[in-house]
């Protein structure tokens, strides 16, 4: 079985969830800040379902590519479905949470119209703030390239398949992050006492929807969530991939470092951005007042 361990060392995983720690101690320096991180999480994050079904997609069009070799009939061979379910699996709740019944993205907008409504924001300011700055559109447009493949192409869907690695086994640790710094830490103070008030709950298209469990399912800092299992489904994927293409399982593995690596560093990025951005709108808050 190919390991986590494989993709990342531990000195790395420590560089990557203090990035992620610094731009969450920006987010919640001020409400305007805390507003800032989420928009930009939430518009980012948002992109990952779809991106996802889109690669299962593209690996389950690409019938001659993943060939069960111990199948002399070559109709009964094919195991596209097999490797791309186990991708699938990552974006169902995705598009409809089971408990919620809502998509994922939804819980995400609750979430950033309460950050709005705590930061106090009339309606042209909050468009205005959500325009997507050079850097994160940046950020989006090599997430598309990376995540997204090429059907009919074994390398690019290999290679995304690492992405989608990193993707989950990331986002595992930014949700249990930004669960330790937004309620774990400031559980009677900041954006979490803010919807606490509140029952959490904000309207949103009639309905009243939870605004903190779009954090809480995926990842908390005393447990995990979803993220845990869909990392491990996407080992999965990465193992049959190996079990039905002809390379070998060096150079497997050495294709989906490359899409891990890719996406570690657009990851990097986000946050990196981020953090600065708090830290501006958190300064211009303080000299204002
Ligand atoms: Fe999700
Ligand atoms: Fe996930």
């Amino acid at each position: 079985m190919f390991r986590i361990e494989e993709f990342i060392n531990a000195t790395e995983q420590e560089t990557m969830e203090a990035t992620v720690r610094r731009a969450c101690d920006a987010a919640v320096r001020d409400p305007l800040a805390q507003f800032v991180f989420v928009d930009r999480y939430t518009r980012w994050n948002g992109y990952a379902g779809a991106l996802v079904a889109k690669l299962s997609g593209n690996i389950g069009e690409s019938q001659d590519l993943f060939l069960d070799a111990n199948e002399p009939d070559r109709a009964q061979a094919v195991r596209g479905m097999d490797v791309a379910g186990h991708v699938l699996d990552a974006t169902v709740d995705e598009h409809l949470d089971k408990g919620h019944r809502v998509p994922h993205r939804t819980l995400a907008q609750a979430m950033r119209k309460a950050a709005a409504d705590y930061a106090g924001l009339p309606l042209a300011e909050r468009n205005a703030l959500s325009e997507p700055p050079a850097w994160l559109q940046d950020v989006v447009a090599r997430t598309f390239v990376c995540y997204g493949s090429v059907p009919h192409d074994a390398e690019a869907l290999i290679r995304s398949i690492g992405t989608h690695i990193a993707s989950e086994s990331m986002a595992d640790r930014e949700y249990a992050i930004i669960d330790r710094v937004f309620r774990g830490e400031r559980h009677y103070e900041g954006f979490y006492q803010y919807l606490r008030d509140r029952d959490f709950r904000v309207e949103l298209g009639g309905k009243l929807v939870h605004a903190y469990a779009w954090i809480t399912i995926h990842a908390t800092f005393e447990s995990q969530g979803v993220e845990a299992d869909h990392l491990a489904e996407a080992m999965k994927a990465l193992e049959l991939a190996a079990r039905f293409r002809p390379e070998s399982r060096e150079r497997i593995l050495e294709l989906a470092r490359e899409g891990y690596r890719n996406f570690a560093d657009i990851q990097r990025d986000f946050f990196v951005h981020a953090e600065r951005e708090c830290a501006a709108a958190a300064e211009s808050r303080q000299q204002a007042a």
